[in-house]
């Protein structure tokens, strides 16, 4: 595996040979998610490339950038054992200078759900994801699709900017008693960890119910609320996959979300119907 730590560095790894190349951006922490993702880019592409930055950009104001967890060493080996051929490993500096063009998450899209709760989060999210596509020249691009509204606006972004990647979106990776994998479920203490299986069980009932032939939303989310208490709920909403709130569940176009607070840990999980 060839570490490259700049644009120079990146692209003599790169271009010294042709090829499929199969790109899953990251922030590092990595889990069986991330090795879910690096697994199918491996199996649908000659070569794969793994980004490890963690990007301030989409850290707001007084979201903790420092206390991100960074395990450099662990991630180099997940790396290496799941055959990746190159790691990029910026600097700050070598993603970002100052007084930059920019570009802007769409005035609502951006700004709903996640991005209302923490505003300006997908501006940040776009701009990297814009820069280290344009550094790996990826044939494919991989997602979880946990992270739906970064996905949604990323795939927006492709398609706006006519941009030529292929953005690939992989299922949620659980554990086996439906807890969605996160870096962040390291900060949950046992109790906590047992709370927040709600999420995922107020999101199978959701599916219960419209294999049941519920339709409304509200009705769906009613009960899904049930099931929640008495976590912090931030939102539990229905959008079509345009990221636009339904009144109805129409399959093949509907992203259940859920996001709530268990302790000080924000948590969120979604289902695709
Ligand atoms: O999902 C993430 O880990 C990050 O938001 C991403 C896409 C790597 C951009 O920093």
């Amino acid at each position: 595996m060839i570490i490259a730590r700049n644009a120079v560095e990146l692209r003599a790894a790169l271009d010294s040979n042709t090829g499929s190349i199969g790109f899953v951006p990251t922030m590092g922490a990595l889990h069986i998610g991330h090795r879910t993702l690096i697994e199918r880019a491996r199996k649908e592409n000659e070569r794969v490339v793994v980004s490890i930055f963690v990007n301030p950009t989409q850290f707001l104001a007084g979201e903790d950038l420092s206390k991100y967890p960074r395990r450099e060493e662990a991630d180099f080996k997940i790396c290496q054992l799941s055959g990746v051929d190159v790691l990029f490993y910026p600097e700050v500096s070598t993603m970002y200078t100052h007084d930059e063009v920019s570009i802007k998450a769409p005035d609502v899209r951006g700004y709903i759900l996640e991005g209302a709760i923490r505003p300006g989060h997908f501006d940040g999210v776009l701009n990297v994801v814009m820069k280290l596509l344009n550094l790996v020249h990826a044939t494919r691009v991989y997602f979880g699709k946990k992270d739906a509204q970064q996905l949604t606006l990323i795939s927006q972004m492709v398609q706006n900017f006519f941009m030529s990647v292929e953005i690939v979106a992989v299922d949620t990776v659980r554990e086996s008693d439906g807890l969605a994998l996160s870096s962040r479920n390291v900060y949950l203490s046992k109790e906590e960890r047992i709370e927040a299986l709600k999420l995922s069980a107020s999101l199978k009932r959701a599916s219960h119910l419209v294999i049941q032939g519920v339709r409304k939303s509200d009705e769906i989310t009613k009960v899904m609320l049930n099931i929640l208490e008495p976590l912090n709920v931030e939102y539990v909403t229905i959008v079509n996959r345009r990221f636009e709130a339904i009144d109805e569940v129409l399959i093949g176009d509907t992203i259940v979300l859920v996001a709530a607070r268990v302790g000080t840990t924000r948590l969120i999980d979604n289902v695709w119907m």
